[in-house]
């Protein structure tokens, strides 16, 4: 993408109508893969949480729901923790006013097939309506996994979401959500599970990792992009100047599960760029002008989860938040 996102942003109409926003998010979970604490931690960090310590705040796994009426909401993934961010957060759950079996539900949009973004889909069967969005790659691998057939075709509608283009997101009856999605490749690798280890790059291919830019119809829109393993070029022009980028905050540094001898891999060999080092995401975004900059999806190793360290404190001072489950930001 050359043209700009910022250009794209710039023609269109103010973000506001009559002071009333427009775009509401909810962090759903801010963790990736596993939690914090994940389930087999005794990290001294995890029992701190567990404990807890409010320096030290729990995270269920990656993902955000976002709604114009705040009637009807877009989850985006769905995470293994979606029974348990239904029950934490009111606005997915029936109103008093609802039939009997009932969700605000209305369409979940899939960034790729990491186990923390699609196995949270098991949870909504019950033949309940609503509709799937994925890159035809990611929906190959719910078709090739017949456990997803619990998904009742007959109820839940499975949509492409082709690359690069403006895409009206739908409910499962047709209507209009009013919420658009322009979806964008972003460097990256197939899911973990998906490996091939004699493939070239493990068998990646373009639509295993997207990255999105979320709009409403008035003009206000941000960027989700939990996994990105490299700025480039054209990365950077598209987020310039952009309101709001929620971003991957997968590794601090890379070798960091090495260091911790949790683990062999770096971040790099997991498709995750990391926040911190000349290569990391702090520096890339450095320039950019991004009003708003969120890290989400944060690995259970990843200091930026104490609230007080240092490195949070280095995080705070180049503009990063943090992202925490139930965070709302209305746009
Ligand atoms: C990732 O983000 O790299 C994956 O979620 C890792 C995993 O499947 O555990
Ligand atoms: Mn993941």
């Amino acid at each position: 993408m050359t043209d700009g996102a910022a250009a794209r942003r710039a023609r269109r109409p103010r973000p506001f109508f009559f002071g009333i926003s427009l775009l509401h998010i909810l962090v759903l979970g801010a963790a990736a893969g596993g939690g914090f604490p994940q389930w087999n931690s005794n990290d001294p960090v995890a029992r701190r949480a567990r404990a807890g310590d409010v320096m030290t705040r729990p995270r269920t796994q990656s993902s955000i729901a976002v709604s114009t009426d705040r009637k009807k909401w877009v989850l985006f993934n769905a995470s293994p923790d979606l029974r348990q961010q239904i029950n934490e957060n009111h606005q997915l759950q029936p109103t008093a006013d609802s039939p009997l079996r009932a969700s605000p539900i209305a369409a979940v949009v899939l960034t790729n097939a990491d186990v923390d973004h699609v196995a949270g889909l098991l949870n909504l069967r019950e033949s309940q309506k609503f509709a799937v969005y994925g890159h035809d790659r990611v929906l190959d691998v719910l078709t090739r996994n017949s456990i997803f057939n619990v998904l009742n075709p007959d109820f839940v509608a499975r949509l492409p979401m082709p690359l690069d283009t403006d895409l009206a997101l739908r409910d499962g009856n047709n209507e209009d959500l009013e919420v658009r999605v322009r979806a964008f490749a972003v460097p990256g690798k197939v899911a973990l599970w998906l490996e091939d280890k004699n493939a070239k790059n493990f068998g990646t291919a373009d639509g295993d990792t997207i990255g999105l830019e979320i709009m409403d119809g008035s003009g206000s829109s941000f960027f989700y992009i939990p996994a990105c393993a490299q700025m480039t070029p054209e990365l950077a022009a598209r987020l310039r100047g952009a309101a709001l980028v929620f971003f991957d905050g997968t590794l601090w540094r890379d070798d960091e599960m090495i260091a911790a001898s949790v683990g062999t891999k770096t971040g790099g060999r997991m498709g995750h760029m990391s926040c911190d080092g000349d290569q990391g995401s702090i520096a890339a975004f450095a320039g950019l002008n991004v009003q708003r900059k969120i890290f989400i999806h944060i690995n259970n190793t990843n200091p930026l989860f104490v609230a007080n360290s240092p490195e949070r404190a280095i995080a705070k001072a180049a503009g990063w938040q943090v992202a925490e489950d139930g965070m709302e930001i209305d746009l």
